[in-house]
Order: C-alpha cells, then sequence, then structure tokens
C-alpha cells in the first residue's frame, strides 16, 4: 500500500524521498563515488530507477545529492557528534544514516517524517541489525513536532545536531519560521511541553 502510493507518485513529496534515495542509490556505483550507501538501492526498487533511467534526475540534480549527503555525513562525524548526543533528522526521508554509519555510544537518532515514509523504510530495511538507537518519529513538519519528538524521548538536557536536508523547500516560509521556533523551545531547559 505505502508503495503502490510511491510508485504512483500520488504524494509527491514521498517521490522526493525516492529521488534522493535514487541518487544515493546511483553514487554507490560510481568508481570515485563520495560515500556507500548499501541500503539505497533495496529502498528505491524498480522506481527508483525508473526514476533515474527517465531522466527524472538529471546528472547535476544527481551530483547535487551525492554531495548534500558527503556533506552532511562529514559534518556528523567529524564535527558535530560525540558521546551521549542526539539527533534529529528533519524530513530525514529514505536517509539511512542510522544505518550505515558508526555512531559514538549512547547517540540516539529521531527520524522524522511522515508516518508512511518511515514504515515504508522500516519495513524495507528490517532485517538490518543497527547499532545506534533509532527512533522514528511520524510527524507533520507544517505541525508541531515538539509533542511527538518528547513523547519519543526526546531529552532537552542532551546536546542536539538538528538537521533539515532537502525538506524545508516544502514548507511555506511561515512554517519554516515556526518550524524553527519550536526547534529553538526544545533547546530551552525552560520547556515545560509534556
Ligand atoms: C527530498 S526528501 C529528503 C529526504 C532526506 N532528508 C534525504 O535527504 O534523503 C524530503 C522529505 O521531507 C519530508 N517532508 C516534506 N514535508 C513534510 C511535512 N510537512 N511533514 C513531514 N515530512 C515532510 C518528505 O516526506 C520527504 O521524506
Amino acid at each position: 500500500m505505502i508503495m503502490a502510493q510511491m510508485r504512483t507518485g500520488v504524494n509527491s513529496v514521498n517521490r522526493t524521498a525516492l529521488w534522493a534515495a535514487a541518487a544515493r542509490a546511483h553514487e554507490t556505483y560510481r568508481a570515485d563515488r563520495l560515500f556507500l550507501d548499501p541500503y539505497a538501492e533495496r529502498l528505491v526498487g524498480a522506481e527508483g530507477e525508473r526514476l533515474l533511467t527517465e531522466g527524472l534526475q538529471t546528472g547535476s540534480e544527481m551530483t547535487v545529492f551525492a554531495i548534500r549527503t558527503r556533506f552532511f555525513d562529514n559534518f556528523l562525524q567529524e564535527t558535530a557528534i560525540r558521546q551521549e548526543q542526539q539527533v534529529v533528522l528533519l524530513g530525514a526521508g529514505l536517509d539511512t544514516r542510522a544505518y550505515r554509519m558508526a555512531w559514538p555510544t549512547g547517540t540516539v537518532i529521531y527520524e522524522v517524517d511522515q508516518g508512511a515514509v518511515l514504515a515504508y523504510k522500516q519495513a524495507r530495511l528490517s532485517d538490518v541489525m543497527l547499532s545506534v538507537d533509532r527512533r522514528p518519529v511520524a510527524a507533520d513538519l507544517m505541525e508541531d513536532i515538539g509533542g511527538p519528538l518528547l513523547q519519543a524521548g526526546f531529552d532537552h538536557q542532551t546536546g542536539t545536531v538538528w538537521i533539515a536536508e532537502g525538506c524545508l523547500a516544502y514548507l511555506p516560509a511561515s512554517h519554516v519560521r515556526r518550524l524553527i521556533e519550536v526547534v529553538t523551545e526544545l533547546r530551552s531547559t525552560k520547556l515545560v511541553r509534556r
């Protein structure tokens, strides 16, 4: 059902998650690839191949996805992440960082996206052993994400790295501003929301 939705393109936002994963699958096969995403291919399946072969992604679009992926991989691994921290991936889509990267002890990764996208990814990668605490958070980025994050265990006293990769462009500017406010509130020690 979820795959059917993604296949038919009924939900154009989900389709963008497929595009990004298809680009990562493509990059993974390049001899001088910028990263290795061993799970991207099975996430995109036949639909991703079709997206690629029918040219829905141009070479330059794929390059942008690849460079962006490498940029955030580097940022997380070399700069941002220390032990016992949280990572929040806003609009995580079919991002497989929780599955493919090595994480310091105690890292918790919250993946915020539409429930259908997260469920689809989880089903496709259900056999993969995770070495990190990955917590899917089904939420609408245009609504209040604070409640669902707190319910999933988000701790405002723990250092948090926030990544909003390729998702803000789908939101109206007023919602982007509100999202930034919510992120700021979630960082606050004065947080009272439960
Ligand atoms: C282009 S994809 C990027 C996914 C991932 N960050 C990546 O780089 O592969 C955009 C993602 O944002 C999510 N998204 C867009 N608008 C959303 C909303 N209002 N609520 C939740 N997720 C949303 C989509 O479901 C999709 O997975």
